[in-house]
């Protein structure tokens, strides 16, 4: 087998692609041979050791795969040719990973494998952010930052998709095409436009909630169009700066600052994840979830990956081939 082997914890130009004898699986577990792995920005924060989980070095990175299980360890409920996806943290960007069985799920027939690597980590965060955490109703008006982004463009077709008028804000004209397409009503480039007074132009008057998975000085005037009741949801923080509001604004907005930590929140409920996910596949078996692989990198192009991702010069989602 192949892996992207993170050599030292120096960003993306210390990767180099190293063959390793192939895996056996133990009890319970099975080798999956990747198709696709999804690029996500833990996996850039991984290759500086700046993300909570840190495997010792060399190491592969790549938190999310699908593929076919090619060899089955005792007492796992699955057959050689399954396709499958799933969660594994790290690892995935390689030609063939071990797994627990439990962690795998079979793909919906009627969805490609490539997409299936790139769907769980985005769209499952979204999903339960907008609907267990900000409890989104239909006709509610949601604006989402960094919105041609990974989770970003999720919760746009996921907003899209539970009936919200959705506002895309991201950094350039040609991102906010991007979220059009998705089923955005409205755009927002703030480079050039006032968060604020533009999200309160563009709804009305006040929006009902906020995904925010960037932060940094975008968070404030996000929090300030909301209206009473309204939710800022806060995902991450990719502009690198952990914002620091008033307290002051949420008492006078009567406006909630709610968390999303979704991989906790699915390692504690695995039940409700899994509802989530049958929920998910539904919603794109009925053609109203379109995950966009925008690009593809093989296995030695994993670097030349996430520096794209660093450089903000991604839209939607990412995966890497390990096959080429
Ligand atoms: N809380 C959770 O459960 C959870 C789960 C998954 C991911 N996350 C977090 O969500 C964030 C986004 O992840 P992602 O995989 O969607 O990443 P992504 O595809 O790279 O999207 C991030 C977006 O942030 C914007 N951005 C602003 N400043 C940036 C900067 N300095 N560098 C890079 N991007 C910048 C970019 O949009 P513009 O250029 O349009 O501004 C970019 O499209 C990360 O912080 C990640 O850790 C959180």
């Amino acid at each position: 087998m192949r892996a992207a082997h993170i050599t030292a914890l120096e960003g993306p130009s210390a990767i180099e692609v190293v063959e390793r004898p192939d895996p056996e699986p133990g009890a319970g577990q099975l080798v999956v041979a990747v198709e696709s792995a999804g690029l996500n920005f833990p996996d850039l924060l991984m290759t500086r050791g700046l993300y909570q989980l840190r495997p010792p070095v060399p190491f592969a990175a790549g938190g999310e795969i699908a593929g076919t299980v090619v060899a089955v360890g005792d007492g796992a409920d699955f057959a050689v040719g399954d396709r499958v996806m799933a969660l594994i943290g790290f690892g995935g960007f390689a030609t063939h990973v071990v797994v627990d069985a439990e962690r795998c799920v079979r793909i919906p027939e009627t969805m490609a494998t490539d997409v299936a690597g790139a769907l769980m980590y985005t769209y499952a965060t979204s999903y339960h952010a907008l609907v267990d955490r900000g409890a989104l109703r239909a006709g509610e008006t949601l604006l989402v930052l960094g919105a041609a982004g990974g989770v970003g463009s999720a919760a746009v077709e996921i907003g899209v998709a539970l009936g919200a008028e959705v506002i895309a804000a991201a950094s350039s004209p040609a991102k906010l095409e991007f979220c059009a397409e998705l089923g955005a009503r409205a755009g927002i480039d703030y480079t050039r436009e006032d968060l604020k007074t533009r999200a309160k132009a563009l709804s009305g008057g006040a929006v009902d909630v906020v995904y925010d998975p960037v932060g940094g000085d975008l968070a404030e005037p996000a929090l300030r169009a909301l209206g009473p009741g309204g939710r800022h949801l806060v995902i991450g923080f990719a502009a690198g700066q952990i914002p620091r509001v008033p307290w002051n604004l949420v008492l006078l907005k009567q406006c909630a600052i709610v968390g999303v930590a979704w991989g906790a929140w699915a390692l504690a409920n695995p039940k409700l994840h899994a509802a989530n996910l049958a929920a998910l596949f539904d919603l794109h078996a009925a053609g109203k979830l379109r995950p966009r692989i925008t690009a593809r990198y093989g296995l030695d192009q994993v670097g030349e990956a996430l520096r794209a991702m660093a450089s903000r010069d991604v839209k939607g989602k990412v995966i890497i081939d390990p096959r080429t």
